[in-house]
């Protein structure tokens, strides 16, 4: 198997479970590391035995020794990096949000076809056991038509600082950073529909910055199901764990975080409780692990990728239309 050599862009704090996930595949080297975090970068790059550091993209084009790589950085260098990594014949890996707009991520795909690059987005909790387990209930049918989901993206008593309340390099709040995990999570569930009608109400309730801390997105899709999504950071409460996704069917009710799935019968309904690993952390490194690995076999055998690019397009769609409704006050049509 020919060796995959994958340069990292980005040394905070997603970079490690990356470096991580990417040292437990097999076959694949990290020869480069672009990061701006100075002596961090160099003690980073010392921990993962990576040996060039740079602050400077351009460094790693032309390299031979890269056949991909792996932007975790702020949000509006997603991008302009992936861009340019992938007309230089770079296969690209990006966080999410994949952009801090639909417009440039229409930009990035058109990219990827013209180059033939793979561009994969970073919206791992496809690869998580216990939200793939939901959603087979769900596309078994068992549970009946879905007509509705309720999903949540919620720090409790906590939020982030830095650059992720800076509108520039964000791009949004906690819709762009929590709400997109809620949203693709929803419709990844329900087998990727396409949505049709974006409803928000979003506001700052608890910082001083110019970002979102506090949103309600309604998604009507094309099966005519709705998703209620909320986004947050510093609430006082949240229904579980950070994360979390309930759906409501005609047959029955499935439930993400806890997970357990009940088919509706009278008044004893049969709840259904899956054996499930233990996790260590709520996002643990088990599912990172399995979406880096999930890009090198995309990137060795020119596979789409299950968080692709139209997926990570699709949640960039519903998030600009939730914006947009919140200032209009109206119903936005996709
Ligand atoms: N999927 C997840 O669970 C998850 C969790 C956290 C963050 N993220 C995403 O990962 C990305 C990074 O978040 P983070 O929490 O690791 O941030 P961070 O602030 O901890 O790290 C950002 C890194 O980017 C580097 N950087 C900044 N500007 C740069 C530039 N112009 N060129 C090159 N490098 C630059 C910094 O030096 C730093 O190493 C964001 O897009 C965020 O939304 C995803």
């Amino acid at each position: 198997m020919d060796t995959i050599g994958v340069g990292l862009i980005g040394s905070g704090y997603i970079a490690h479970y990356h470096a991580r996930g990417l040292a437990e595949a097999a076959d694949v080297e990290v020869p480069v590391l672009c990061s701006l975090d100075g002596k961090a970068a160099e003690e980073f790059a010392d921990k993962y035995g990576i040996n060039d550091v740079t602050d400077q993209i351009n460094d790693m084009l032309g390299r031979e020794d890269i056949q991909a790589v792996v932007i975790s950085t702020p949000n509006k260098f997603h991008a302009p990096y992936a861009i340019e990594f992938m007309k230089n014949g770079i296969d690209v890996f990006v966080e999410k949000p994949m952009a801090v707009s639909a417009l440039q991520g229409t930009e990035m795909i058109e990219c990827a076809r013209k180059n033939e690059r793979i561009l994969m987005i970073g919206h791992m909790w496809r690869f998580d056991t216990e939200v793939n387990y939901i959603r087979d209930i769900v596309q078994s049918g068992k549970p009946g038509d879905i007509f509705k989901t309720k999903g949540y993206g919620i720090h409790v008593n906590w939020g982030p600082a830095g650059w992720f309340t800076e509108k520039e390099l964000a791009g949004g709040g906690a819709l762009a950073d929590m709400g997109v995990h809620a949203i693709d999570t929803a419709r990844y569930i329900l087998g990727d529909p396409e949505p049709k009608e974006v409803y928000a109400k979003i506001s700052t309730s608890f910082g001083d910055y110019e970002v979102d801390d506090n949103g309600i997105v309604v998604i009507t899709w094309e099966t005519g199901a709705v998703s209620i999504i909320e986004s947050g950071w510093w609430h006082p409460h949240a229904d579980g764990p950070e994360a979390g996704t309930q759906v409501f069917g005609t047959e029955g009710y499935a439930s993400l975080f806890p997970t357990f799935w009940k088919k509706k019968q009278g008044d004893n309904p049969e709840k259904i409780v899956p054996d499930m690993p233990e996790r260590k952390e709520h996002c643990d490194q088990v599912m990172y692990s399995q979406q880096m690995k999930h890009f090198i076999e995309c990137v060795r055998n020119r596979i789409k990728p299950v968080s692709g690019m139209t997926e990570g397009q699709t949640v960039l769609r519903i998030v600009d239309a939730a914006y947009e409704s919140a200032r209009s006050g109206k119903v936005v049509k996709l």
